[in-house]
C-alpha cells in the first residue's frame, strides 16, 4: 500500500479510499458503538427512508441549530420563537437542536417531529454536558487529576442519566484535545499533557456516557473533541494555528481519539482549527483517511460550531458553497449552525460538483445514530424520572468523592493539614469561599449556583459546633479595591489558621478565554501576603481552570492545595480533604511552569544536543530555573510512601514481548493513604528522538501505615511504537529506561533493552 505522508498525496490517497468508502459496508461489519438496536433490519428502514427523501429532506437531516428553551423571554417573544422552532422541525428543515433542554420541552419539540413531519424522523437532541448536567463534577482537568478511570466513568454515567432524563440524547463530549499550554483558556476541558492519561480518561467518559446500550434510558451518545489537534493551539491562544509535525500528530493529538474510537464512541466533532494548513473541518488526511479507513469508525461526524464555514475565514475555501462540499466530501456528516449544508448543498449536486451519494451516506450515518439511540421506538423523555434522578442524593455523592479525589496536595509545611484537633478557630477568607458560581466552572451544563456547597458552607459544616468559622471575602477575584483586605488580615491574625481560598473565576477560563498571564490577579496576592503577614499559618486552596504561576504561595504557604474548580459539592469535599476525612491522593495530570516564559513546557519534552544545565551554553533560560513549579505527576498525600526495590524482570524483550517490572511501595506515615504508582519508559535511542520521559501506566494502591505492596507492569512492548521518519509505526530495538515513580520528576530507575 503506498505512504501517504504528504498533504497532497494524501488527496489522491484519500480521494481514492474515499470511493472505495462509498461502497462501502453498510450496517458497520466491525460496529464498535454500543448499539444493540442497530440490528439488519434498521439498514433496510433506512434505505427505505433514503428512498422516499428528497434531497432537501436529507440535508435537513445533516443540519443541527439552536433550538434552545425560550424560557427568558416575554410569552409573546416565546411563542413567537417557539412556533418559529416547530415550523423548522414540522418541515425537516433541521434534523437536530442543541440548546433544548428538559422533557416537557423537548417532547413539543419530539412530538411534532414524530406526529407531524413528513418522514416522521425523530430529532436529534444534543448539548454540552461536559462535567455534569444539573449535579456538576470537577472540570475535566480536575477530574483527570484523580487518575481514577472507575470514579470519571461513574461521574459520567450520572451526567448521562440527569441528561437523558431531561430530554438530551448526545452530549458533545468528552473533550480530549491535548495541551501542553495553560495559557489556552480550554485546557480546563481536557485531561492535560500525555497522550496515554488522555486515552484513559477518553474511555472512562466515552464508556460513562454510554454504557453497554445508548439507548438506554440513562445514556446518551458520546462525541469525541475537538478533532483533532485543537489543543495545539500555536501561542495558547484560542483558535490559533496548529503547526505540528506528523509525529506530534500522530504520537500526542491522536491517541485519546483512536482510544475513544475503540472505545466505541458513537461521534466526532471537527475542530476549528487548521491542521498544518487544513483545516480540520475540511481535513481528509483526519476525517477520511485516519478515522474511516485506518480506524474503521462507523459513527458520526458533527463540524464545531460554524467551523465549515470558517474556512473562509481561514483562507482554505471561497465560499459557503465551497466550504460545504470540502466539509461533506472531507467527511462532516451533520453541519452545526452555519447552515452551509442546508443553503447551498442542493446547488452544488446539481452543478456535478458533489456525487449526491456523499449525502446519502452522511444521512445514513445520522440516521443510523438515531436508530441506535432508539429515538424511532421511544422518542419521548420523562418528566417525572427526570424530577427523580435530577440532583439525587447518589449523585451528590459521586461528585464529592470525585471532587475530593481531585484535590491535588502541592505543599504541607509541619503537616499544617489535616487540620489538627487543636484548632478552635479558623479564618476563611477569599473570593472563592462563599462563591456558588465559579467553583462550577465553565461548561456548568444546567448547573446552578443554588444547588452549590460552597468551600465556606462545607467547612462550617463540617467544623460543627466545636471550631469557629470567622469569614471574609476580602477582595474580588478580578477588579474592585483592596479596601477589604485589612478586615480579612485582622480575621486571620485572631485565628488559629487561616485558610485562603483564591484563583480564577469560571470566565477566566473555557472557550474563548486563554490568558497571557497565569498567576493570581494582583488584588488576591496582596491578600494572601497580608494574611501571611500576620503570622497565622496559612493554607492556600486554588480553585482554577488551569495551572496558576503561584510561585510566591508554593514558598511561603505553609500548605497548598489545588483543588480545581471542583463543582456543586466542592464545599463538601473541601472539607473532607482539609479535615482529614479524605487523604489527598490527585495528581497533576499536567505541568505547573514558574512562568508564562517556559511554555511550552511539559514532562514529556525532548532532551535537546544540550539539555539545560547550569551551563552557560545550554538550553536554559539565563532568569530562571529550568524546572517546573510542580512536575507533571505531583502530588502529596498526609503520608509518605517509600519505593524500593525495582526490578525489571525481564531485561531483554522482542518488539513483540512484554516488559515486566516492580517495585515495592510502603506507607511510612501514620495514616492511610492511596497512592498512584505510574511507569515511566525512555527510548534512549530512535529513528526520530524520544522524549526524557513517557508514561505507559500507573495503579492506585492503597496502603495502611506501615504496609508495602509489590507492584507489578506488564508492558507489551508495542506499546514502545512511534512513528520513523517515513512515517511507519515501528518498535526499534535498543537500550530504554524505565521508573516506577511517584511523580515524572523522580522514581526508581532500571533498563531493558529491546532485541531483534
Ligand atoms: C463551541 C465549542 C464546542 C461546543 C459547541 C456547541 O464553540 O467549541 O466544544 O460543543 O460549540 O456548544
Amino acid at each position: 500500500m503506498t505512504r501517504c505522508t504528504s498533504f497532497r498525496g494524501l488527496r489522491a490517497c484519500v480521494l481514492a479510499v474515499f470511493v472505495v468508502t462509498l461502497a462501502g459496508p453498510g450496517l458497520a461489519d466491525n460496529l464498535r458503538i454500543p448499539a444493540p438496536k442497530l440490528t439488519p433490519d434498521v439498514e433496510r428502514r433506512i434505505d427505505a427512508l433514503l428512498e422516499r427523501m428528497t434531497l432537501a429532506d436529507k440535508l435537513g437531516q445533516l443540519s443541527q441549530q439552536w433550538g434552545g428553551e425560550t424560557q427568558d423571554m416575554n410569552p409573546d417573544a416565546r411563542q413567537r420563537a417557539l412556533d418559529d422552532i416547530l415550523g423548522i422541525v414540522r418541515a425537516g428543515l433541521c434534523g437536530s437542536f442543541l440548546g433544548a433542554h428538559g422533557a416537557e420541552y423537548t417532547n413539543v419539540l419530539q412530538r411534532v417531529a414524530v406526529e407531524e413531519s413528513k418522514h416522521k424522523i425523530p430529532m436529534l437532541l444534543g448539548n454540552d454536558v461536559i462535567h455534569g448536567y444539573r449535579t456538576i463534577f470537577p472540570v475535566p482537568l480536575g477530574e483527570a487529576a484523580s487518575w481514577d478511570p472507575d470514579l470519571v466513568q461513574a461521574g459520567a454515567a450520572v451526567a448521562a442519566e440527569e441528561a437523558r432524563a431531561a430530554g438530551t440524547h448526545w452530549t458533545f463530549a468528552p473533550m480530549i484535545d491535548v495541551s501542553r499550554d495553560p495559557r489556552w483558556g480550554r485546557i480546563v476541558e481536557t485531561a492535560g499533557e500525555d497522550p496515554y492519561l488522555g486515552q484513559v480518561m477518553a474511555v472512562a467518559h466515552v464508556k460513562g456516557f454510554q454504557g453497554g446500550d445508548i439507548s438506554a434510558p440513562d445514556r446518551v451518545m458520546a462525541c469525541a473533541k475537538h478533532y483533532v489537534a485543537y489543543g495545539g493551539a500555536e501561542g495558547g491562544r484560542d483558535y490559533n494555528t496548529v503547526d505540528i509535525s506528523m509525529q506530534t500528530l500522530y504520537e500526542v493529538h491522536l491517541p485519546p481519539f483512536e482510544a475513544a474510537v475503540q472505545a466505541g464512541v458513537g461521534s466526532l466533532m471537527s475542530a476549528f482549527n487548521e491542521i498544518n494548513g487544513v483545516p480540520a473541518s475540511g481535513n481528509p488526511l483526519t476525517l477520511d483517511k485516519i478515522l474511516r479507513n485506518d480506524w474503521k469508525f462507523r459513527g458520526m461526524v458533527v463540524s464545531d460550531w460554524t467551523s465549515v464555514t470558517e474556512m473562509i475565514a481561514h483562507g482554505y475555501v471561497v465560499d459557503p458553497a465551497h466550504a460545504a462540499r470540502v466539509a461533506i466530501t472531507a467527511g462532516v456528516d451533520m453541519d452545526m449552525c452555519s447552515f452551509s449544508y442546508r443553503d447551498t448543498l442542493a446547488e452544488s449536486i446539481k452543478a456535478g460538483l458533489v456525487d449526491e451519494a456523499v449525502i446519502d451516506l452522511a444521512t445514513r450515518r445520522v440516521l443510523r445514530m438515531k436508530f441506535a439511540l432508539g429515538l424511532f421506538d421511544n422518542p419521548y423523555s420523562d418528566p417525572d424520572r427526570e424530577a427523580r434522578v435530577t440532583l439525587s442524593a447518589k449523585n451528590r455523592g459521586v461528585a464529592r468523592r470525585l471532587a475530593a479525589r481531585s484535590m491535588v496536595l502541592l505543599r504541607n509545611e509541619d503537616n499544617t493539614l489535616p487540620i489538627s484537633t487543636d484548632v478552635r478557630r479558623i479564618a476563611v477568607v477569599g473570593p472563592l469561599a462563599d462563591n456558588a458560581r465559579d467553583p462550577l466552572g465553565t461548561w456548568e451544563g444546567r448547573g446552578r449556583a443554588e444547588d452549590t456547597v460552597t468551600a465556606l458552607a462545607g467547612l462550617k459544616a463540617r467544623a460543627g459546633s466545636d471550631i469557629e468559622i470567622t469569614y471574609a471575602k476580602g477582595c474580588e477575584t478580578r477588579g474592585g479595591t483592596a479596601d477589604g483586605i485589612p478586615a480579612a488580615a485582622d480575621l486571620a491574625r485572631a485565628a488559629d489558621l487561616a485558610i485562603v481560598i483564591v484563583g480564577e473565576s469560571e470566565d477566566m477560563t473555557g472557550e474563548g478565554h486563554s490568558r497571557s498571564e497565569i498567576g493570581l490577579p494582583p488584588l488576591q496576592q496582596q491578600l494572601v501576603k497580608a494574611v501571611h503577614a500576620t503570622g497565622t499559618p496559612m493554607v492556600v486552596v486554588l480553585m482554577s481552570g488551569r495551572p496558576l504561576t503561584v510561585n510566591w504561595e508554593a514558598e511561603n504557604a505553609a500548605a497548598l492545595l489545588e483543588a480545581w474548580h471542583a463543582g456543586s459539592e466542592c464545599g463538601n469535599a473541601l472539607a473532607d480533604v482539609l479535615f482529614g476525612d479524605v487523604n489527598p491522593s490527585g495528581k497533576l495530570p499536567v505541568t505547573f511552569p514558574r512562568r508564562v516564559g517556559q511554555i511550552p513546557f511539559h514532562y514529556n519534552h525532548k532532551n535537546t544536543g544540550r539539555p539545560p544545565t547550569e551551563e552557560r551554553y545550554t538550553s536554559r533560560y539565563i532568569d530562571l530555573p529550568s524546572s517546573p513549579l510542580f512536575p507533571f505527576g505531583y502530588g502529596l498525600s498526609y503520608t509518605t510512601y517509600a519505593y524500593s526495590d525495582l526490578q525489571v524482570a525481564t531485561p531483554r524483550i522482542k518488539a513483540d514481548g512484554t516488559l515486566e517490572v516492580s517495585a515495592t511501595v510502603r506507607n511510612t506515615g501514620q495514616v492511610a493513604g492511596e497512592e498512584i504508582v505510574q511507569l515511566y519508559i525512555r527510548d534512549l535511542v530512535g529513528s526520530t528522538t524520544r522524549p526524557v520521559r513517557e508514561l505507559k501506566g500507573f495503579q492506585r494502591i492503597s496502603l495502611a501505615p506501615g504496609e508495602e505492596k509489590k507492584v507489578r507492569f506488564a508492558l507489551p512492548a508495542d506499546r514502545l511504537a512511534f512513528y520513523n521518519p517515513q512515517m511507519q509505526r515501528v518498535v526499534e530495538p535498543g537500550r530504554f529506561k524505565v521508573w516506577i515513580a511517584t511523580s515524572s520528576a523522580e522514581g526508581l530507575e532500571g533498563e531493558f533493552e529491546v532485541v531483534r
